[in-house]
């Protein structure tokens, strides 16, 4: 059997993992032969492959990005797309499809198993973790790591300043990203999307931190807007993507800050940095483990399935599962953390 492989949507630390364990198991265990479909939906649209063998696959466990490339490509957006894809696949012998990918590439995936026969599997992705129907998905560990090493380093030189520190972290939807790093580098206020915040409340934190002696970090996720609805945006204006660009919170809080007291602030947005390089060992082995996962979902013929963690289990769910709704922090979770504020 020919098995095609795509990568689709932002990359993400770990992509490479799975793509490792599917081709080793399927290649040793199975007697597969692998197609890897370059820049995500792309690839089958175009019909662009490029060889996924054993070799192909040597050395790059501890490798960031995706060696298949990626893209934003939905090929419901393209005229014939679905039919092209089922043409390439049949052209291409690929009996099954193996996509990797958040929301949008496994929202594809869901819509051409269930509406148009075509036999994928899905693995969930994102360094953000806000993908329902999995506890944890891989990138989001490293992306973490980044986030909490940044905040470490930044307390030192807030200190010798006595200033506060505005950290930016990824979360266009959800705060998994701040709540984690933040709580993990002891942050003095971790604003997230799911809860708008007061710029005041804010501020009297930071305050209260100065009166102890200490200069505050305050963590915001790039999403998080504030409750009086009076933040300005850097641009406002929609991406090519749809996406409305939030860019600019950060910096727009540390002037806000600075304005209501008094105090000198700056900003770091740590962007793209949080979903570059080697994966941290927990995301190779989640990444590992549903590569190897989803081979078997394909030896069993079970399409239209995603893998997930659930504890420490893998286990089989529909696609659209992950897709439904976004998996947002819980808000008594939000609570808990907010003991350390101020
Ligand atoms: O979904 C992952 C993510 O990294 C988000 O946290 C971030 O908002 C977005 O992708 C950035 O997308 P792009 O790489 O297209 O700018």
């Amino acid at each position: 059997m020919r098995v095609g492989v795509l990568t689709g949507g932002g990359d993400c630390p770990g992509l490479n993992a799975v793509i490792r364990g599917i081709v080793r198991k399927g290649v040793q265990e199975y007697g597969y032969d692998f197609v890897g479909y370059r820049d995500g939906w792309r690839g089958p649209l175009d019909g662009d492959v490029m060889r996924l063998d054993i070799p192909a696959v040597r050395g790059i466990l501890p490798r960031g990005g995706t060696i298949l490339g990626s893209s934003r490509t939905n090929p419901f957006q393209h005229d014939q797309g679905i039919a092209r894809i089922k043409e390439n696949l049949a052209k291409q012998e690929v009996e099954a499809l193996i996509t990797i990918g958040g929301e949008d590439t496994l929202g594809v995936a869901a819509r051409l198993s269930d509406e148009y026969g075509v036999p994928c599997v899905g693995v969930p992705k994102t360094i953000d973790n806000d993908l329902s129907a999995t506890d944890y998905t891989f990138g989001f560990d490293t992306a973490v790591g980044i986030a909490t090493e940044a905040i470490d380093r930044l307390h030192t030189t807030a200190e010798s300043h006595m200033r506060v520190l505005v950290v930016e972290v990824m979360g266009r939807h959800t705060g998994w990203i701040a709540i984690h790093s933040g709580l993990a580098g002891g942050a003095n206020a971790i604003l997230i999307p799911e809860q708008r915040f007061d710029v005041d409340q804010v501020c009297a934190w930071v305050t209260s931190r100065f009166k102890a002696s200490y200069a505050p970090i305050v963590v915001v996720a790039e999403g998080a807007m504030p409750k009086d609805g009076d933040m300005v945006l850097k641009d406002g204006s929609l991406d090519s993507f749809g996406h409305v660009r939030l860019s600019g919170v950060g910096e727009w809080l540390a002037k806000e800050i600075e304005r209501r007291t008094g105090k000198e602030a700056r900003t770091t947005v740590l962007g793209h940095v949080q979903r570059g390089g080697t994966p941290s060992a927990f995301d190779r082995w989640l990444a590992t483990r549903f590569g190897l996962h989803a081979i078997d979902c394909v030896r069993d013929g079970d399409f239209g399935t995603m893998v997930a963690l659930r504890g420490t289990d893998i286990v089989r769910v529909p696609i659209a599962d992950a897709t439904v709704r976004l998996k947002t922090v819980d808000l008594t979770l939000y609570e808990e953390v907010g003991v350390f504020f101020g």
